[in-house]
């Protein structure tokens, strides 16, 4: 396994739109080992393959304090989604920035786990915002892009700065 680079806000590749993956091959079950160690070694609850500048619909989730309790969804897709919350979110490629945004509070998705299997899940509470938030990456969305546009620029030019 190896671990992958993280791309940063605002870079531009954040904003690439994921391709569906046709066949759930070797590499790409290489490609999730690479981005659940990546995830684990981030601290991340979530990670999306478009943040490591792979365009393909790939998402890994552990929601779990003992990281023990993976999620694998390939082509992810809501098939049902009810309700709405608010919650803070966090995202590995806008480190510090913690935001609230308002999604569905349940949702129903259908996916491919990680033999390719077809697969549908129920999720609420923090599951249903961490997949919600994975599967705007894959459409090239931050979660940051929820917010005014005064303050996504004033966060902007910020995080450039840092980033210098
Ligand atoms: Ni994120």
């Amino acid at each position: 396994m190896t671990s992958m680079k993280i791309l940063q806000y605002p870079d531009e590749r954040l904003h690439k739109l994921a391709t569906p993956v046709r066949e759930v091959t070797v590499e790409i079950q290489t490609l999730v080992q690479d981005m659940t160690e990546t995830m684990y070694a981030a601290h991340g609850i979530g990670l999306a393959a478009t943040q490591v500048d792979v365009h393909q619909c790939v998402i890994v989730i552990d929601i779990s304090d003992s990281r023990d309790a993976l999620h694998v969804f390939i082509n992810p897709e809501i098939i049902a989604a009810s309700g709405e919350s608010t919650c803070e979110e966090g995202c590995l490629s806008v480190p510090g920035v913690f935001e609230k945004v308002r999604r569905a509070e349940y949702i129903t998705v259908r996916a491919l786990n990680i033999d390719g299997d077809s697969f549908v899940i129920s999720a609420e509470g923090l599951l249903a915002v961490c997949i919600q938030h994975e599967m705007d990456h894959l459409l090239g969305k931050v979660f940051v892009e929820y917010l005014s546009r005064l303050k996504q620029l004033r966060l902007k030019s910020k995080l450039k700065k840092q980033q210098k």
